[in-house]
Formats: structure tokens, C-alpha cells, sequence
């Protein structure tokens, strides 16, 4: 398969991603925070539970796997990747090892993962990955992003993107922007234009296919602590505007990141952009709390019963697959 072809099938109509590439420590919160102790038994068993839903088949065009689940045994005899293609979903990678101290500007981040990368993509194609994923994050403040986080983590996602492509997988571009913080939606907007310019341009540099990679994006919303609430409509028009000015009309797929967002509001949010969708963006989810929450809930006081989880799960994902078409409606949601 060409790289737009495999980004056309992650992002295929009705279908999304499903990021399960927490790291460990980030599921040993996740785990802890329903009660449930993070060992690598439980962390296999809650993804193997959402790996083998229905929802995989209908929902799921993407799995975003960690390091160490790439190379885990399902209790089926068949690897996890192996699950995953067995659903016809792509299998899928973080490659980046997180965002680490800037130095000049230690409030913000930059993420690190270049060296060695070519040799890591190798590996990780012959574990059948086709995809891969690379996260920035930038926080919203008095004085940030500043000109260095911008400029120093869109050169890094771009050469990164540059030896995925050479490796012959699709990579997902993640440029963050948080919603930590007090701002409004129109700071949200002002420092997503720039950021995103920014992360063109240093694709542009590298030379990269267009064609072959996804977007993953924030919404352009305001923060969690910000007074002014704003509609779903709101957020559908801004973001909608925001990518028309600044994503090149090359780029194949466009999948949201959740980013702390609840699981209603972020299927509201796509949905209502998918309802006045008038580009040739492919525009859905790949999130990871928007679609594991209810499901890890439910997993944590009955992880013996398979179907209760599984209807949760393929609940949720139906409803961002409806939203991923401009289909979805609150009615549906009891
Ligand atoms: P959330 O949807 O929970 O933000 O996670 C998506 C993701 O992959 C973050 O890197």
C-alpha cells in the first residue's frame, strides 16, 4: 500500500483511531485513578478487552500502540498486532520518548525521540507497524508558546516525519496545543495558526508527502479555566476556519486528539464539524480518553465481563463514528 493509501484507511468515512499508546506511567494514572493497580497484566488485559470489540471492525481504521504493547502476547496465542490487523485496522506506533525541559525556556517543552529513530522504525515495521505517531505540546501562557518552542519542535516533528516516510509508514503529526490554563478561544486560535504555520513550513523544508501523513490537531477551544464558555457550533466554525487557512489542501487525513475534553463534548465538537464540513479533509477522531473512559470504568469493577465493556466501548466509538460524518445527535446517546 501507498502512504495515501494507508492514511486514507486509518482515516477511511466512519472510521477513526483509537490511541491506546499511553505510557506506562501515564496508564498507572489512568489505572490508579479507578482503583486498579498498573501491572503489565492488567494493562494487557484492559487494551485486549477494547482490542477485541466489535467496534474494531465498524469504528477503528487506527491503533496507536506503546513500545511495550507492540510486542505483547494477546490471551487469543495471536500477538497484539496480529489482533489488530485481524480487524483489518492498521497498526500503528508512538515513536517519541516524550517531552522533556527546553533548555533557554525550561517552562516549556520539547520532545526528544531522533536518535536512533531510523533503527527504532525498522524494528517496529517488521512488528507491523504502518503508522506512527510523534507528540509536541505547547502550553498557552503570558509568554508562551515562545518563538523557540514553536520553531525547535516543528523542525523535530518534521525530521522526524522525514524518516518515518523513509521507512515507508505514515506519520501522525501531533502539534498540542494544551488546554491547561485561564485563555480564551481566540488565544486558542491566534497560537494554533502559528504553531501549525510553523510545523508546514518545516515539513515543506523536509520535503515531505503531504499526502502521505496524518494531522493530529487540537480543537480550537478555550481553556478549562477560561469564564467565557463558547457553543460546540463555536468550536466547530473556529477550528474549521483555522485548518482551512493553515493546512496545506494536500494533507489526507485530519484526526482530533480529545486532549482532556469529555467524552459527549469531543463527539459534540467533531460532529459539528463534520455538519459543516466543505473540504476534502478526511476530519475525524483519534482519541484516546474520548473513547476509553466509560469503557475503563465499567472495566474496573467487572473486568470479568467482557460484553458489559465491550458495549461500552462500541457504544462510544459508534457515536464518534456517526460524529466523523456529521451524523451524530444527543438523542442518541441514551
Ligand atoms: P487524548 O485524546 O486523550 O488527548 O489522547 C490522544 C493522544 O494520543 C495524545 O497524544
Amino acid at each position: 500500500m501507498s502512504l495515501e493509501e494507508i492514511a486514507k484507511k486509518m482515516c477511511a468515512k466512519g472510521k477513526g483511531i483509537l490511541a491506546a499508546d499511553e505510557s506506562t506511567g501515564t496508564m498507572d494514572k489512568r489505572l490508579t485513578s479507578v482503583g486498579v493497580e498498573c501491572t503489565d497484566k492488567n494493562r494487557l488485559n484492559f487494551r485486549e478487552n477494547l482490542f477485541t470489540a466489535d467496534a474494531m471492525k465498524n469504528y477503528i481504521g487506527g491503533v496507536i500502540l506503546f513500545d511495550t504493547t507492540i510486542r505483547e502476547k494477546t490471551s487469543l496465542g495471536i500477538s497484539v498486532p496480529e489482533l489488530i490487523e485481524k480487524n483489518n485496522s492498521v497498526v500503528g506506533i508512538k515513536v517519541d520518548k516524550g517531552a522533556k525541559k527546553l533548555a533557554g525556556s525550561p517552562e516549556e517543552t520539547i520532545t526528544e525521540g531522533l536518535d536512533g529513530l531510523r533503527e527504532r522504525l525498522s524494528e517496529y515495521y517488521r512488528l507491523g507497524a504502518r503508522f506512527t505517531k510523534w507528540r509536541a505540546v505547547y502550553s498557552i501562557g503570558k509568554k508562551y508558546p515562545s518563538i523557540q518552542s514553536i520553531k525547535s519542535n516543528a523542525q523535530a516533528l518534521a525530521r522526524y516525519a522525514a524518516l518515518v516516510q523513509e521507512a515507508n509508514m505514515v506519520p501522525i503529526i501531533e502539534p498540542e496545543v494544551l488546554m491547561d490554563g485561564d485563555h480564551n478561544i481566540d488565544a486558542c486560535y491566534k497560537v494554533t495558526t502559528d504553531v501549525l504555520n510553523e510545523c508546514f513550513n518545516e515539513l515543506s523544508i523536509q520535503k515531505i508527502s503531504l499526502k502521505g501523513i496524518v494531522l493530529k490537531p487540537n480543537m480550537i477551544v478555550p481553556g478549562f479555566k477560561s469564564s467565557k464558555k463558547v457553543t460546540s457550533e463555536e468550536v466547530a466554525k473556529k477550528t474549521l476556519d483555522c485548518l482551512k487557512k493553515n493546512v496545506p489542501s494536500d494533507v489526507t487525513g485530519i484526526a482530533f486528539l480529545s486532549g482532556g475534553q469529555s467524552e459527549q463534548e469531543a463527539t459534540h465538537n467533531l460532529d459539528s464539524i463534520n455538519k459543516i464540513n466543505d473540504t476534502n479533509f478526511l476530519i475525524t477522531y483519534s482519541y484516546g480518553r474520548a473513547l476509553q473512559k466509560s469503557a475503563l470504568k465499567i472495566w474496573s469493577k467487572e473486568m470479568g465481563n467482557t460484553k458489559a465493556i465491550h458495549e461500552v466501548f462500541n457504544h462510544r466509538a459508534k457515536m464518534n463514528s456517526l460524529a466523523s460524518k456529521g451524523e451524530w445527535s444527543q438523542a442518541l446517546e441514551v
